[in-house]
């Protein structure tokens, strides 16, 4: 804990470098990663219909929301912009699924098999993405996850795709950066044991951290929906961990912090992919100070690209408040997918999908992105820490 503060003590002199970020140079014309390659289409109906499946209500809107947000701003901008020709507009058609997975293969039916869309966004869970997914592969239709980390997700089938970072690419990282900066030799491991999400975590938590020769003192797992976590609390903190590695979606998260706190452990917590919400950073309060992260996007990010920059400016001034990786993800699968239907100059779900594996050294807030022959991502991820009830990058609070 004595090294976690002083790592926040370094942080605090940095924070103005961090403030500045992102107020200066906004830039007039949209996000135009294909501008070049791609001609304007000429063979687009007046109006091109796609989905999106995100969890609106219930727990998962913490997710959901800032993600519709995101692509209703995106679609707005290809408009504006008139990126699929003069007199064609994008119209997304939403979905809320709320977490729930009989209610995403409801409604990627409906999308795909009744209003005849495109090609679908989403949905926000992995659990979903495992359920609705085939729907839209039988269909021959896309559906891109641009939030789903668990391992395994593209494997459905040759139209799916996804803009979201899997775990297996950013936890290995997360784990031996934390490793080297707090000296970890031995943890407590926590998980969601119903989730195809917490669970993909875990596995890669635990292949991470025997990588790094990190003695795993103690496992523990609940359920999700789950609101009491003292009994798994007490048996890993009584084995007296360095460090507590959790893998939980935002509700279980923030009572895990909290409850953690309560009991008196003082130590790190490491999180997967679903702690990476502004909102358990706000239900946890000063709780979640020192929190360890992996993610695909960062606010602080010291060395953002010019997309990224432009992306803030416009979250913030639709919405009045910051975008999150949640957010930047899902704004950046609205342009890729607006980018192969643009490549494409054609609604036809197969050529619109052949148009979006060729996406290669796209611009876009997440940094330069591909996606590689399996239809995952291929950009850097980043370690961050929470510092002031904020995700901050890792290693600029370290100062390398
Ligand atoms: N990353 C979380 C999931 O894949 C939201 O379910």
């Amino acid at each position: 804990m004595k090294k976690l503060l002083s790592i926040l003590m370094v942080f605090a002199l940095l924070l103005p470098v961090t403030a500045a970020f992102g107020q200066d140079d906004m830039m007039e014309q949209p996000l135009v990663g294909f501008w070049e390659q791609c001609p304007t289409p000429e063979n687009l109906p007046e109006t091109v219909n796609v989905g999106a499946i995100f969890g609106l209500s219930e727990a998962v809107a913490v997710y959901g929301t800032a993600q519709q947000n995101a692509v209703q701003l995106a679609v707005d901008e290809i408009n504006a912009s008139h990126y699929l020709g003069e007199s064609t507009t994008l119209v997304v058609m939403f979905e809320d699924s709320a977490g729930n997975r009989d209610q995403a293969i409801a409604a990627m039916t409906k999308l795909v098999e009744e209003d005849g869309v495109v090609a679908v966004l989403g949905p926000t869970l992995s659990s979903e993405a495992f359920a609705a997914d085939p729907v839209a592969q039988e269909n021959s239709t896309v559906v891109m996850g641009v939030s789903n980390t668990a391992n395994g997700i593209t494997e459905m089938g040759d139209y799916v795709f996804r803009d979201s970072l899997p775990e297996g690419a950013v936890i290995p990282g997360t784990i031996a950066q934390a490793a080297e900066i707090l000296g970890l030799a031995k943890v407590g491991l926590f998980y969601g044991n119903d989730d195809d999400f917490t669970v993909s975590g875990y596995e890669v938590f635990k292949a991470a951290l025997e990588e790094n020769s990190i003695e795993i003192l103690g496992e523990e797992t609940f359920a999700k929906g789950d609101v009491d976590f003292n009994a798994q609390l007490t048996n890993l903190i009584a084995a007296e961990p360095d460090a507590l590695v959790v893998s939980a979606l935002a509700a279980e998260a923030t009572q895990i912090i909290l409850q953690a706190r309560a009991l008196g452990y003082e130590g790190p917590i490491i999180g997967g992919n679903g702690f990476n919400s502004p909102a358990v950073l706000r239900d946890s309060g000063a709780d979640s100070e020192g929190l360890i992260v992996g993610g695909a996007w960062n606010y602080g990010n010291p060395n953002p690209s010019e997309s990224s920059v432009q992306f803030v400016e416009m979250y913030e001034a639709a919405y009045e408040m910051s975008p999150d990786q949640f957010a930047a993800q899902a704004y950046t699968g609205a342009w890729l997918m607006a980018t192969a239907i643009r490549c494409a100059d054609s609604t036809d779900r197969t050529d619109v999908r052949d148009a979006l594996a060729g996406i290669a050294d796209f611009d876009s807030p997440l940094g330069v992105f591909s996606f590689d022959e399996d239809r995952n991502p291929v950009h850097d991820p980043i370690a961050q820490i929470v510092v002031e009830g904020k995700f901050q990058p890792l290693a600029l609070v370290m100062g390398e």
